[in-house]
Order: structure tokens, then sequence, then C-alpha cells
């Protein structure tokens, strides 16, 4: 098996996944509910907060799976104490023992992940020294962590580039910065605030992303006694202050999870309850799944996503951080625009290699092409740069099984919305990376009436 198949059965096996495979019996709707727990792009940094706090943290709604488990991982080899709640997903982070870990110790538990790197501001504040290894994360594209460093540098943090990884120090402390990003990256800015919050004066962030799940880690450091000032025009200022406690907080739904249900829906002509789900940050998803053509009632208890049985649209979609539409909404939806009535055009904006996934459709029998040009919208940083990040979907054409492989979290969720929309069986490899985001979709896919059998 190759090192993305190990890696992958890693994750699955850390969250009780021992299959690898999966074989769908595909063109049977989706129909039923699904709950969903907090946003795994939240969760896992609002688990490193908690070293920033004096007295323990409580989280709740954390989901099972692998990140989770990789980042509680790491915590522990930092010395915080974690331990679950009473309540299901709910657990408490006592950092009052915070440590320095081994450089090895950290490269075993950060697996493939990129949170290692966010850990850097609260382990300076706390230890004065950071270590970070080589950082994986999702294939989707170079992910630099150029923006990191840089703004590490400007709080007065010394960055040593090693052969094994990264080592920073603060012996001075951390001083608050002018920062600007090139970009309105979301991990540069949770750097940010994660160090400028304990950081000795004023920060100000021009260029910072405002994704909910930001804001939502805003209001968990708040609530840790933060004093943080979000202007307009993405301008967030912060005020250090000498001391943070712990929190408690219900994190934020997963709005990626809950948008790939929504697609899922509607590439099998199904009906998806996702409870949990909140209209407010899914705003451009709702806009953009109603001109597909699919349809959706907004509940106080989530959102029902179904395929009306009308002939599905075609659509234009430019992908851009929030307000805009998710990169992470693009892949499970490119699936139900296989089958809509025209030509679509996807123009990725965020990664540059973000349409790996979508050969396995073609395999299908979709029809889609891939361009280095910047199509239907604006010329984004990508253009003119050799990446094939735009996308032509011609529509609608048939589904068939095919045996397919996982690239990716994302593209691997579209996979098997693709297996379970076409026609006949279809063998999906490197499930377990699934895991690393999607909790219990096996269960979920059993709650929704999917026809598959596991394989080891
Ligand atoms: N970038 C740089 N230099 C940096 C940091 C980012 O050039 O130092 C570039 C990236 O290469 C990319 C763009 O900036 O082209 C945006 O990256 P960003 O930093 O915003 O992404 P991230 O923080 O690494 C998070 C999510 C992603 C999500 C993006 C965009 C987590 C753990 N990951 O990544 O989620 O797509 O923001 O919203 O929060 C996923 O869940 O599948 C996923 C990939």
């Amino acid at each position: 098996m190759n090192t993305l198949g190990e890696d992958a059965r890693n994750h699955g096996t850390a969250v009780g996944l021992s299959v690898d495979q999966i074989t769908i019996n595909g063109g049977k709707p989706l129909r039923g509910r699904i709950e969903l727990k907090g946003a795994k792009n939240l969760v896992t940094k609002a688990m490193v907060a908690a070293v920033l706090g004096e007295t323990p943290s409580v989280l709740k709604d954390v989901p099972n799976i692998s990140d989770v488990r990789i980042v509680r991982g790491l915590l522990e080899v930092h010395g915080v104490r974690v331990v679950e709640g009473l309540e299901e997903g709910e657990l408490i982070f006592d950092p009052s023992n915070v440590e320095s870990a081994h450089f090895a110790d950290i490269d075993a538990h950060a697996g493939s992940s990129r949170i290692p790197i966010l850990f850097c501001g609260p382990l300076l504040h706390r230890l004065g020294e950071a270590f970070i290894p080589d950082l994986g994360g999702c294939r989707i594209g170079d992910r630099p962590i150029d923006f990191h460093l840089e703004v590490l540098r400007k709080f007065g943090a010394i960055v040593e580039k090693l052969p094994s990884g990264i080592r920073m120090s603060a012996p001075n402390g951390l001083k608050g910065a002018k920062v600007e990003l090139p970009y309105p990256s979301v991990g540069a800015t949770e750097q940010v605030l994660l160090t400028a919050v304990r950081a000795e004066g004023i920060t100000e962030l021009k260029g910072a992303a405002i994704e909910p799940e930001i804001m939502d880690l805003i209001n968990i450091l708040q609530k840790m006694g933060a004093i943080i000032t979000v202007d307009t025009d993405r301008v967030i200022r912060i005020e250090g202050v000498e001391r943070l406690d712990g929190y408690t907080h219900r994190a934020l739904f997963d709005r990626n999870e809950a948008a790939s249900w929504a697609s899922a829906a509607l590439a099998t002509d199904g009906d998806i309850f996702v409870g949990g789900a909140r209209q407010s940050e899914m705003l451009t998803f709702l806009n953009v799944f109603r001109k597909v053509g699919g349809q959706f009632e907004i509940h106080d208890d989530g959102i029902r996503f179904w395929h009306p049985g009308t002939p599905l649209n075609p659509v234009f979609i430019e992908t851009d951080v929030h307000p805009g539409f998710m990169t992470d909404w693009q892949q499970p939806l490119v699936v139900a625009l296989t089958q809509a009535h025209g030509v679509s055009i996807v123009h990725e904006t965020v990664y540059e290699q973000r349409f790996g996934f979508v050969d396995a459709l073609v395999e299908m029998g979709a029809e889609i092409q891939v361009h280095k040009d910047c199509l239907g919208g604006q010329a984004c940083r990508f253009g003119q740069r050799n990446f094939q990040h735009s996308a032509i979907i011609s529509g609608p054409r048939k589904l068939h099984g095919a045996d397919i492989e996982v690239p990716d979290l994302r593209g691997g969720f579209s996979h098997l919305i693709a297996a379970l929309s076409a026609e006949g069986p279809s063998t999906v490899s490197n499930v377990g990376i699934i895991a690393r985001g999607y909790e219990n979709f096996i269960g979920k896919l059993q709650q929704l009436g999917a026809d598959f059998v596991l394989e080891g």
C-alpha cells in the first residue's frame, strides 16, 4: 500500500474504522436524517486554544474524527490532560502542566495534520519554545506556511529551520505587531489570534479571514478573557492580556459536512435532513443549491435538503474566502453538477490543485475538462501559472460504477457520492482518509439506506 493508503488506514483505525475499502451498489436515493457535531475546522483550533488558559477548558460537540484524535495526541505529549466529559462529544482539557515535547513525539503524533503550526503561539507563551515537524494535510496544492512564519517573526519569535522541521523560540517574549496578510488565509489568521491574545500590547491584523469558524474561535478567546475587535474590511484588533482562563463552549456546527450531505441528497435524487445545520453560516451554499435546482427547508433543528425530481440546472461557481462559496463545498457539489442539464463552470481560486478528484468521475462516465485558465470570472492568483484550476462540467451524464481510490478528504467524500449515485457496483478504496473529517460516515450511510459492503 502506498503512503497515502497507510495514512488513510491510520486515520481510519484511529476512530475505530477498521475498513479501508467499501463496495457500493449505487443508484439508490439517500433518505433519512443525520446529526452533525462541531466543525472540524473550529474544534481542532479550539483544542489548541485550551493551551493558553491557566484553568481547564470544556469543549462540547467534538466529533469523533481522526483529526481530533491527532490534536488530542499533540496536546497530551505537551502535558495537557484530556478527559471525556459527561455529555457525548464533550472533552475537558487541563493545561496546568504544559511542558515541552520531543521532536520525535510531536512528529509521531502529528501524522499528516497541519495543526502543529498553530501550537506555536500558545507554546511560545507558555514555554518560550515550540517545534514543528514537516506538515501534511490534504494534497490539494502546495500549502506553504510562509504566512505563518512571517507572522510569528513579527511577534518576535526566532525561527530556525532544521533538517527535521522548525524550531521556534521567544527569549524576550512576544510583542503585539502590525500584520497584513497577502491573502485572507484561515490558518494564518488563526495564528495571529492565538499568538496576539497574550502578546504584550496591541496587534492589528489587516487582510484577515473572517470564516464563521474564525468568528467562533474569537468567541472562545473572548470567553477566556481576550480583547478582540472585528472591524469592517477584514481588520481585526487584539489587545494583549496577561492572563487567560479556560472556556466552556459548544462548537459551531460543521457546515462543510452539511454541504457534503446536501450534495449527496441532490446527486442521489434523495432527501436528507441534516440535524444541527444552520442557515446563516450557509447562505452562499444555499443560494447555489437553489440555483442548481435543489430544494431545502430551514428548521429550528436543522436543514432538509432534497432533489425535487425536476431537471437540475448548470451553474457558474467561483470558490472564494468567506463570504464567498467555500472551496470545501466545491468537490461534493461537482458530482451533482454532472447531472445538471447543460454546461457548468467551477473556477477554484483558493487551492491550485483541487480537481484531482475529477479523474475518477470521468472514469465513471462524467464529462469534465479541467483547464489552466481562469474560466468564467475574474483572473485569480493561479492564472498563467500552469495550474489546472478551472473545470467545465457537461451534463447530464449517467455515471456507472468503477474502482476508485480516495485522493483527499473532500475529494474522497465526492467519490462516495459518485459511487452512491452511479449505476452498478463501485469499489472505493482508501476510505479511511474520509474519517479525518466525517464522523461515523459509515453509520450515517447506513442510516440513509445506502447499499454497501465493507472490506478490510
Ligand atoms: N497560503 C499560503 N501561505 C500560508 C498559508 C496559506 O500561501 O502560509 C495559501 C494556501 O496555499 C491556500 C490559501 O492560502 O492557497 C488558503 O489557505 P488557508 O490558510 O486559508 O487554508 P488552511 O488554513 O490551511 C483551512 C481549512 C481548509 C479550508 C481552508 C479554506 C483547516 C484545518 N483547514 O485550511 O479545510 O479549505 O481553510 O477555507 O481549518 C478541509 O476541511 O478539507 C480543508 C482543506
